[in-house]
């Protein structure tokens, strides 16, 4: 197998998927839901957030979720940070891995982190030295890169910008989200293609919500044009809780089968994680979103 036949999932599914959910969700379910992920084969889990508990509430217990996993062998666990406050939160608790957002629309970065683009990237800059400092990895979030809720239209070079502004600042990996989900599959493509004139594709990742039922589309245009990280959400959890209409996340069972029919590897267990999905839609009371978690329920023949 060569690198380039490998894909990296971020499963961003506790953070991301359950950041958005309305009704307080125990710290064990957390705990329980992580600790699935990585025994599925999952090698990068995104665990919590280290943000004002005023701000996102469901992400009040970061400390208690990350006391409780157990730490698999080989498994990272990033977790979200937006200021000086999240880090030292966040090295407190153990973390080697953390994530820093922001935007490359000023609206939506106002009503997110209460600032704009510029200013979140001043207030990003030492953040990201501190955190290399102690020798953690750092990944960023470039949101909004396909549109923006409050704006519309985003240009491509304020994304690019960020992407390049993220990067110098010294972001190992750089993710690109459709935080609302309106993308589609050439604009994506060429979103990608223009951040990756400026930052090594190596380092760039996809995120993509999936609102409109484009994300398997943009993720596979992307992967022609040669990204191998892909972040993703189990059951489809999610969405933003400062993104107006934004649903969840690519459903990382969808994405598994997407991959490994593509003769894609990954190191996930496509049954597991389809079990995983099952595990919290019934947790969280709700009917599964994803494709896979449904067919999976019928034990459907599967190409
Ligand atoms: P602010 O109100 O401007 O900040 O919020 P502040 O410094 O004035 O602090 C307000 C209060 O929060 C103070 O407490 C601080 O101490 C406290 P008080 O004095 O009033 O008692 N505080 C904190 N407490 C704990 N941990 C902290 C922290 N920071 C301040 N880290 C701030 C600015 C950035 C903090 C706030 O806006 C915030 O936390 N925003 C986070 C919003 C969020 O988490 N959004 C979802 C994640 S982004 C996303 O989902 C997109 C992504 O998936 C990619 C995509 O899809 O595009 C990544
Ligand atoms: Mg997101």
């Amino acid at each position: 197998m060569s690198a380039n036949d490998f894909v990296r999932i971020v499963e961003v599914g506790p953070r991301d998927g359950l950041q958005n959910e309305a009704r307080h969700v125990p710290a064990a379910t957390k705990i329980a839901l992580i600790d699935r992920l990585s025994a599925c084969g999952l090698s990068v889990v995104e665990a919590t957030s280290f943000v004002s508990p005023k701000w996102v509430p469901q992400m009040a217990d970061a400390a208690q979720v990350l006391g409780g996993i157990v730490r698999a062998d080989g498994v990272l666990y990033p977790v979200l940070v937006p200021n000086d406050t999240g880090l030292s939160r966040a090295l407190e608790a153990g973390v080697r891995e953390i994530a820093v957002f922001t935007a490359a629309s000023d609206a939506f970065n106002q009503r997110n982190i209460n600032c704009d683009v510029d200013e979140s990237l001043r207030r990003l800059a030492p953040v990201v030295a501190r955190a290399k400092a102690e020798g953690l990895w750092v990944r960023g979030y470039v949101s909004t890169v396909l549109g923006c809720p409050y704006q519309g239209r985003v240009p491509l070079h304020d994304v690019v910008r960020v992407a390049r502004a993220l990067d110098a600042m010294g972001c190992a990996e750089i993710s690109l989200g459709d935080t609302i989900g309106v993308g589609t599959a050439k604009k994506a493509r060429q979103m990608l293609e223009a951040c990756a004139a400026e930052v090594p594709m190596a380092q760039l990742a996809v995120h993509f919500h999936d609102t409109y039922g484009q994300a398997l589309a943009n993720v596979y245009a992307c992967l022609e044009a040669g990204v191998r990280v892909v972040d993703s959400s189990v059951a489809g959890l999610g969405g933003c809780p400062y993104a107006q209409g934004a649903s969840g996340n690519l459903a990382s069972e969808d994405l598994v089968y997407l991959l490994h029919g593509l003769g894609l590897q990954t190191g996930v267990d496509l049954d597991a994680l389809c079990d995983t999905a099952r595990w919290i839609n019934a947790e969280l009371g709700r009917e599964p979103v994803s494709k896979l978690a449904r067919i999976a329920a019928e034990r459907r023949f599967r190409g």
